[in-house]
């Protein structure tokens, strides 16, 4: 009997799989399983709330605009009013779209409005304080899907938005550390008497008035209440006072445009995923298709080889990136060409497996991960079977720190993903071109890449992060591990991750989570490896659908993320 139980309990280690990750958690090696309908998210309670619309009848559309304030209230790091982003959709009949809500340089932006007299970038002017942010789409973006696809009233969705803020959600250890990390920078920018320079600790409950009262109105009045009124009102008041150029006419004239999504073959996947101003969808693809002509499961999970090929492969899409993209709405992008077969083949024609190709033709950049980012992704998909991937973000944690105690919320730092000068890197060590210079009204170019993967024809996988550059090569890694090394969905959200983005040219590896045998390799064969220094890459919530039809979540164990589903 003994025997028994004991084999029993060994089964049930099995199937409910725990191991130990290398990143030192003990994480489970399957997610959260649903019968009909899932989101994933960042925060358990925005989860929750995306499934509570669910139930009362909403669909896909519904549960995002729920889901997406409630990052707002509990997650206000990236989670935004003050922000923007892009989501990507697929309805259960098939039918597919994509909407950018991706913030805009106000109208009286310039090119050169980071550079001091001798053309020098002015450092932090494009991270940190008024000059920063971009003109936010969030509202546009959530009332656009909303409307379009959604099924109930705008008032019924926010509601237990509006409850949680009034009422309060329980501050988490890793919340309470990163409030604390910067609260002398909200003081420095918005005063000593600032809504989040007091102390918060884990456990405390933390309501948020301000914030509620204008969930409320924008409740009550829809997006207008955000781009035409009092809440318009008060923030354009706001930038003005402080030396801002978000002007009245940014406000109204800010639309969400629906775009149509990049969508690429991948073996037997089809993939769907974000268009510009978002590199995600065109440099996933370019990888994807170099990578394909490769035996990559052959090579195995991690070998040195598969992490040249990722790598080289990674390279060439980020020169790519870095020269051609930017807002299509001011730039013409070579979409096709720059994903033709025969073009990626011929990228790779100098590749070889003996050496490490270079990415220096111009001086290297450095990396500059010192302040902490935060964007978020969450996923959807709903009884019917509709299905939504949303990337949103403030850009760097907190967006530009400037909080508009009035509203209670911050804006965003967006304007640092526009090059501000030619081959100096932003934040994320990326450099740019002319097709990325600030103009007035402009997108600047992001790397989010909210993902939605079919198979033969069937939904299989809703994907993405967070991570600045590093968001397109972590989808990518998710992507293969289900696909070509058989993971289940949270073991490929589990699995460390790398990255290179051609400038620097250096690979970046989670550290200690990789074998020194593998890290050996690579330096003989000439890669400049950075393991001390790397940030977490990544925070990818994901959802797969099984081949019993039941729904699979991946909740990132970096952060506090969850899977709720029924
Ligand atoms: O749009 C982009 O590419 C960046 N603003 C995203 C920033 C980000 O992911 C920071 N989070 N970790």
């Amino acid at each position: 009997m003994r025997i028994h139980y004991r084999s029993l309990l060994f089964g049930l280690l099995l199937v409910t799989g725990f191991f130990h990750t290398s990143l030192g958690q003990t994480t489970a090696s399957q997610g959260l399983i649903a019968d009909r309908a899932m989101v994933v998210s960042a925060r358990e309670e925005a989860s929750k709330i995306g499934v509570e619309i669910l139930k009362q009848g909403g669909n896909a559309f519904d549960a995002m605009m729920a889901t997406e304030m409630a990052l707002a209230v509990t997650f206000p790091f990236a989670g935004n009013l003050g922000g923007g982003g892009f989501m990507v959709y697929r309805m259960a009949d098939g039918q597919i779209g994509s909407l950018d809500y991706r913030e805009k340089a106000p109208l009286a932006a310039s090119k050169d409005m980071y550079l001091d007299k001798d053309g020098n970038v002015i450092p932090q002017l494009s991270t940190l304080g008024i000059l920063a942010s971009g003109v936010p789409g969030t509202l546009a973006g959530i009332f656009e899907a909303q409307a379009k696809f959604g099924k109930l009233k705008p008032r019924q969705v926010l509601q237990p938005v509006i409850d949680l803020a009034r009422n309060g959600y329980v501050v988490t250890k890793n919340q309470a550390e990163s409030l604390k990390n910067h609260r002398q920078i909200f003081i420095q920018v918005n005063g000593p008497n600032t809504f989040f320079g007091k102390e918060i600790k884990a456990g405390d409950t933390l309501k948020q008035p301000a914030l509620a009262n204008t969930l409320e109105r924008i409740a009550n009045k829809g997006k207008n209440e955000f781009y035409k009124g009092e809440t318009a009102k008060i923030l354009v008041n706001h930038f003005q006072k402080n030396g801002g150029i978000i002007s009245k006419k940014d406000l109204t004239q800010y639309k969400a445009v629906w775009r149509d999504p990049i969508v690429f073959p991948y073996r037997n996947l089809k993939v769907i995923s974000m268009a510009p101003p978002s590199s995600g969808g065109i440099t996933l693809g370019q990888i994807l298709k170099m990578l394909e002509p490769y035996p990559l499961r052959n090579l195995g999970h991690h070998s040195p080889e598969y992490v040249q090929l990722l790598v080289e492969a990674e390279r060439r899409a980020y020169a790519d990136r870095n020269h051609y993209l930017g807002d299509p709405d001011f730039v013409s992008i070579p979409t096709n060409q720059l994903l033709d077969s025969t073009y990626l083949k011929s990228r790779m024609g100098n590749f070889s497996f003996e050496k490490a190709s270079k990415s220096a033709d111009i001086a290297r950049g450095e990396l500059s991960f010192s302040e902490s980012m935060e964007t978020t992704h969450y996923s959807i998909v709903d009884a019917e079977g509709n299905a939504v991937s949303v990337t949103t973000t403030l850009n760097g944690a907190y967006g530009s720190k400037v909080y508009i105690e009035e509203l209670g919320f911050f804006m965003n730092n967006e304007m640092d993903d526009f090059s501000a000068k030619a081959g100096v890197p932003n934040m994320f060590g990326l450099v740019g071109t002319e097709a990325n210079s600030i103009a007035p009204g402009k997108r600047m170019l992001s790397s989010m890449t909210p993902t939605i993967v079919e198979k033969e024809g069937k939904l299989a996988m809703v994907v993405g992060t967070p991570g600045g550059s590093t968001i397109i090569t972590s989808v990518l890694q998710t992507i293969l591990n289900v696909y070509e090394f058989d993971m289940s969905m949270q073991e490929a959200v589990n699995a460390p991750r790398f990255h290179h983005q051609w400038l620097p040219d250096l690979v970046n590896f989670e550290p200690k989570a990789f074998g020194t045998d593998l890290l050996r390799t690579l330096k003989s064969r000439g890669y400049l490896i950075n393991e001390s220094a790397s940030p977490i890459i990544g925070k990818v919530d994901a959802i797969r659908v099984l081949p019993n039809g039941k729904l699979e979540g991946g909740a990132d164990p970096r952060g506090d993320d969850k899977a709720a589903g029924f």
